[in-house]
């Protein structure tokens, strides 16, 4: 079953009615300001970080689910009744209702009682503020007098003292109001230099700033007081609960349509310019007026509007495929593309699992992303790739976690998780394959951002390399330390109080436990930073590398290999995991997967083998399962991964984020259709007509899917912030397609299924348009390509010459 449709041609997701099983929400702002919004307006904003800058309140774990958010109330001012727009918070039965998510932007339209509404809300680029664009229809034979009322509700800025710390916070809330524009100041009086501000463009009737005068006592967001009246009581909060509401009169001919537009928005002042005047306590104003005046003018919100989709259209315009299957087509063009955009902005901070306070931008995760969203913004990949480099350790380890607004490493969450420092290897490996900018390497970066200890950013690369080196195991193979790529896989933790983080509990010091999975890494990374030695003229040093490399490969197939598949790691007292030996998880996904993506077994049938081996235990009509059996119960030297109920997140739960592991080892193995066919089963898009099954949003992966030892096999949770996007997308567009970025030029090694006579792509690759047509000519994975008219050597075009920036280049397969 569906709930909605994709509008490819507009690149919106149509959702056509309110109650999805879950909230469907997209992402408003790309830059500094950023807002979470479902179908029914529901969600909150913020500046920067999700925990520190917390513009609008959001409650968690709410019933229902999503409450509270950028709300518009319209009145009939007639009859008195009122209603949603948005359907919630009242949930009338409204007719024509549609919520059009976009390309940062969503759009929520419906009709009642012949009022067409429809309100578009969005970011503008270079701005730290949204517009809520409301265009009211008056489709009666009659006038209407309607009234409109906003409403938003203040965070005091930091979201976890805000949900926590009532003592204090029901006594410090301000507002000004000034020239009918809300200003909410809390703290402002004190230490913080910036404050919020909720504007309207039309005259007002009145409007609301504490919370309570707006709802009236035991009254909920369904049933606001000032609504229910029609008039709002011009309250002008003092400590409780500060909100921001307008009011606006109206009548409408009948046919007659009228736009409101309101703006809320985020502003900082210089310490000194705080008050104006410097002596008093008012919000000094000179600066952001102007930036209300420009968009109170509805002009210029339009033309922020067009601003906006030409950006994203030139985002997207770096990669655009035409082939045999519409899902593939939709998620490369589209949406898994925006999915990377997201996962770059938000790492794993704020969606409607991930709280905003919990988590900051994780170290592996950052990395991992960049393989999505590299090719769109590469000079914001480079900033990031040094401000997670300025927060690795002088050992070479890491801080697992950092917060966007310092760029500090988040010492609460600690560092000590063995695979993080080779995906920095992998980070900055993918960014100069895009880029080709080597420059980058040379760049003086802090170690844990302490002064005077900046060193090139290769030396970041060689410390991660040597850090596992440094830390190797009974076998040979890399200690695990607190866990690796799965987080709950805590070989060294052996918690057994309640409530213990396993992420962050003091472990053990761990000098037995390893992992075969930071081995395949480790094997893959001593190819990448062999490969960036080499070209910096460092050839001995290239060749120790690949000799390490070697060495671990050659520990793999010794201590790695369980006859049928790769082993997954060695516990405290080194006893095999993920082997035919226990009894309950024999196999794991991860060592499949990486070791092949590593290269691990291409030569001697182990890969083929190991691949067969996924399908047979692991693979599912919904994807690919994390391990197999199950565990059933709590393991105490295994963590985390035994403390889920069998089916969910890593403890056999098809965690997507490997899957497309899968997929690349397949398509490394020559297997198109295999590689097709799990990249299908996840696939979204693919998986929207069961939506009542997945039931998370059908354009953008979810982190999990139920796997089959779960009640639910099929549901999806998690959705939007998981390295899903990114290594899918990688997945799909470099190695299905096989259009892939290398140092010398663009590769294009499609394998792809047998089936597929062909497809087309656009690549747009250091400057110079790349038009692909791949035909083809017969069975197999061979390629013979010609460029713009001239057959070439290999699978590899060259740059072309200097000044052009056209290339046609066409492909015969098989
Ligand atoms: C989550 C984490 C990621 C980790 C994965 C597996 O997605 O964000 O860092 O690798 O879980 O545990
Ligand atoms: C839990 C989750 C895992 C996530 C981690 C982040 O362990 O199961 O997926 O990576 O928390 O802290």
């Amino acid at each position: 079953m569906r709930y909605g449709y994709f509008d490819d041609q507009n690149r919106e997701y149509v959702i056509t009615q309110p109650d999805t099983p879950l909230p469907w929400i997209n992402y408003l702002g790309c830059q500094a300001y950023f807002g979470i919004i479902s179908n029914t307006a529901g969600g909150y904003s913020f500046y920067r970080d999700a925990r520190l800058r917390r513009i609008t309140r959001g409650r968690y774990n709410n019933v229902p689910l999503d409450e509270g958010g950028r709300y518009i109330y319209l009145r009939d001012d007639e009859s008195g009744e009122y209603w949603s727009p948005s359907w919630m918070p009242t949930c009338r039965d409204l007719e024509q209702y549609t919520c059009r998510h976009g390309m940062g932007y969503t759009t929520i339209g419906s009709k009642y009682r012949g009022i067409s509404a429809s309100t578009r809300y969005f970011v503008p680029l270079d701005e730290t503020l949204e517009i809520w664009q409301l265009t009211l229809r008056n489709d009666r034979l009659t006038p209407a007098a309607i009234s409109a009322f906003s409403l938003v509700e203040f965070c005091l800025w930091d979201a976890q003292d805000d949900s926590t710390n009532f003592q204090r916070n029901l006594s410090i809330g301000q507002v000004e109001i000034d020239d009918e524009v809300i200003y909410h100041k809390t703290e402002y009086r004190e230490r913080r230099d910036h404050f919020a501000w909720f504007a309207c463009s039309d005259p007002l009737a009145g409007f609301d700033t504490q919370r309570e005068a707006f709802l009236g006592p035991w009254r909920g967001w369904d049933k606001p007081a000032a609504v229910e009246r029609g008039n709002a009581s011009n309250s002008h909060a003092h400590g409780w609960s500060p909100i921001g509401s307008h009011h606006v009169k109206l009548v409408l001919q009948p046919g007659e349509t009228h736009q409101i537009v309101f703006v809320l928005g985020y502003h900082e002042n210089a310490k000194d310019q705080k008050f104006d005047p410097p002596d008093s306590q008012i919000v000094n104003k000179k600066t952001v007026k102007p930036v209300i005046a420009r968009y109170r003018n509805k002009a210029n919100v339009d033309a922020a509007f067009e601003k906006l989709r030409a950006y994203w259209d030139g985002l997207l315009g770096v990669y655009q495929a035409t082939t045999p299957d519409i899902h593939t087509d939709r998620m490369v063009n589209v949406w898994n593309a925006y999915q990377c955009m997201a996962t770059f902005n938000m790492s794993r901070s704020a969606s409607f699992y991930e709280s905003g306070i919990g988590r900051g931008l994780g170290f592996r995760d950052s990395n991992q992303d960049l393989l999505g969203f590299v090719q769109m913004v590469p000079e914001r990949a480079r900033e990031r790739i040094l401000d997670l480099a300025a927060t690795q350790l002088p050992t070479g380890g890491a801080y697992h976690q950092y917060q966007p607004l310092t760029k500090k490493g988040n010492n609460d969450i600690g560092g000590n998780f063995n695979d993080d420092p080779h995906w920095l290897i992998i980070g900055v490996a993918a960014y100069l394959k895009e880029t080709g900018d080597w420059s980058i390497l040379g760049e003086p970066v802090e170690f844990d951002n302490q002064p005077g200890s900046a060193q090139p950013l290769y030396e970041h690369l060689r410390r991660s390399f040597h850090y596992t080196l440094e830390r190797l195991g009974p076998h040979g193979l890399p200690l695990i330390g607190r866990a690796d790529w799965n987080d709950c896989l805590n070989l060294n933790c052996f918690s057994d109080t309640p409530g213990q983080s396993f992420q962050t509990t003091t472990n053990k010091e761990g000098k037995v436990a390893e992992s075969v999975f930071i081995a395949g890494l480790f094997v893959l990374a001593a190819k990448e930073i062999a490969a960036i030695a080499q070209r910096r003229g460092l050839a001995e040093e290239a060749k120790n590398y690949l000799a390490s490399g070697a060495r671990m490969e050659e520990t793999v197939r010794q201590h790695g290999w369980d006859g049928e598949w790769f082993i997954r790691a060695y516990d405290d007292s080194s006893q095999k995991i993920g082997s035919k030996e226990n009894a309950e998880g024999k196999i794991f996904i991860e060592t499949q997967g990486f070791c092949v993506l590593a290269g691990i077994g291409l030569e001697d049938g182990r890969a083929r083998q190991a691949l067969d081996s996924v399908r047979k235990h692991l693979a599912t009509p919904h994807g690919i399962v994390l391990q197999q059996p199950a565990y059933s119960r709590y393991y105490l030297n295994l963590g985390e991964i035994s403390s889920y109920p069998p089916g969910y997140k890593e403890n056999a739960g098809i965690f997507c984020h490997n899957n497309p592991w899968v997929i690349i080892a397949e398509a490394m193995a020559g297997d198109g259709d295999n590689a097709h066919d799990y990249y299908s089963r996840i696939n979204p898009s693919a998986r929207e007509r069961i939506s009542d099954v997945h039931r998370c949003e059908p354009y953008v992966y979810a982190q999990m899917i139920a796997g089959r030892d779960a009640p639910t096999h099929g549901e999806a949770k998690n959705s939007w912030l998981t390295g899903t996007a990114a290594w899918n997308y990688y997945a799909i567009t470099q190695w299905i397609l096989g259009i892939r970025p290398e140092y010398d030029g663009l590769r294009i090694a499609p394998v792809v299924p047998e089936r597929w006579q062909g497809f087309e792509a656009v690549r747009k690759f250091r400057g110079v348009t790349y038009r692909i047509t791949v035909r083809r000519a017969g069975k197999g994975n061979g390629v013979s390509l010609t460029v713009d008219g001239k057959p070439i050597e290999g699978a590899v075009v060259p740059p072309p010459a200097a000044g052009k920036t056209e290339v046609t280049v066409e492909v015969r397969l098989g």
